[in-house]
């Protein structure tokens, strides 16, 4: 049986995997623990003590999970210097899809204005932008000439049951994106590898059942609860702290890391005691783990990209900075990276 913290630990044909751009996307309005306390039995002090939650930013009317990942491709491609028609491929990380079918990467391709890449779709809750990073990965492990934009986002709003307090104080919607390459990495930051997993026996505590095959509806049926997410907070913490402490410890080992040389953490941002807890596992101080749930909540698969994407911006990450990401989500799925700056 699979060591199910490391299942797929190979080392892929070629090892240079550029990142030439970064970029990111929040919509506009912003709603507060405050107005949240007019809408739910809930405080501000609650959210804030629990989780570190003070506000999240919500889709306009219309506004959909391709419009902000294609403003943060946009930047993204921008930031790298590359114009959008020399992309080759599209991969995208969700659960909040604009719909079954296209695939929300095709979505974004139409939405940049051009044909012929390969885009998809990939499905592992907030682990999706790291399972996204892997994905770009192989492909540039079989066409080293490739050209990925790897991009997650989620409109988790249209998800969240407003009367559940358990869950709809905690999430956000937003959109991070990065261009991978191979070849020359000419100063760019180096994805140095990748380690993933996963436990389908742990699916049912963190789901979105309504709508599946599982979950149908018939014509003129009204949605249910399961249309929506539905978490069970307290089982899904202690997954999260011990798996991302886990593979990540597994992933600086197999690359020769020791604890001491990350320079940052930008784990998943899902809840503040949670970043809290895998930062002391790692015996990082405060100043090393970036933290921005407070203004954005859990964007899911977004959260990583928006979170690098920031923290590059804003300076928290230096030149030369060796950088750890790690992702908990639903499935269960997990996953960890290492970037060299
Ligand atoms: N306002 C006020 N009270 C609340 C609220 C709220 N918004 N939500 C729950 N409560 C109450 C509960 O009803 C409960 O009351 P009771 O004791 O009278 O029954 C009490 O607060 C404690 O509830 P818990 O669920 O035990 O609270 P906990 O401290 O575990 O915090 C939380 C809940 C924040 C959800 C936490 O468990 C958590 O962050 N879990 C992990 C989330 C995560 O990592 N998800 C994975 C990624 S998400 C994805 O993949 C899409």
């Amino acid at each position: 049986m699979l060591d199910p913290i490391e299942p797929f630990a190979y080392t892929p044909f070629m090892n240079e995997f550029t990142i030439r751009g970064f970029g990111r996307y929040a919509p506009e309005r912003i709603v507060t623990n405050f107005d949240l306390e007019k809408m739910v039995d809930t405080s501000d002090e609650w959210i804030t003590s629990r989780t570190g939650i003070k506000q999240r930013h919500v889709v306009a009317e219309g506004e959909t999970a391709s419009d902000m990942a294609t403003k943060a491709a946009m930047q993204a491609l921008a930031d790298a210097g590359m114009e959008a028609d020399e992309l080759t491929h599209i991969v995208l990380g969700t659960f909040t899809p604009d719909a079954m079918i296209p695939s929300t990467a095709c979505r974004v391709q139409q939405k940049l204005g051009i044909k012929g890449q390969m885009c998809m779709d990939v499905g592992a809750a907030c682990s999706g932008f790291l399972y996204g990073l892997e994905t770009a990965r192989g492909y540039l492990a079989v066409k080293p000439d490739s050209k990925i934009l790897v991009v997650a986002t989620e409109a988790i709003s249209h998800r969240l049951n407003m009367e559940d307090r358990t869950t709809c104080v905690l999430f956000g919607d937003a959109a991070g994106a990065v261009i991978i390459t191979g070849g020359d990495p000419d100063g760019k930051p180096q994805l140095l590898d990748v380690m993933l997993g996963a436990d389908g026996s742990l699916g049912d505590l963190l789901t979105v059942n309504g709508g599946g095959a599982a979950a149908p509806y018939k014509k003129g049926d009204i949605v249910g609860d399961e249309y929506f997410v539905q978490m069970q907070g307290r089982e899904t913490f202690k997954h999260a702290v011990r798996n991302m402490v886990g593979i990540s410890e597994k992933l600086i080992k197999k690359c020769g890391v020791e604890k001491k040389d990350i320079d940052v953490l930008i784990p998943h941002q899902a809840n503040w005691r949670i970043i809290d807890a895998v930062g002391r596992k790692f015996d990082l101080p405060a100043e090393k783990v970036f933290v921005n749930i407070d203004r954005y909540a859990n964007t899911s698969a977004a959260s990583i990209p928006l979170a690098l994407s920031e923290a590059r911006d804003t300076g928290f990450i230096k030149p030369g900075n060796l950088v750890l990401l790690t992702a908990f989500g639903g499935g269960f799925t997990w996953g960890s990276a290492l970037v060299q700056f």
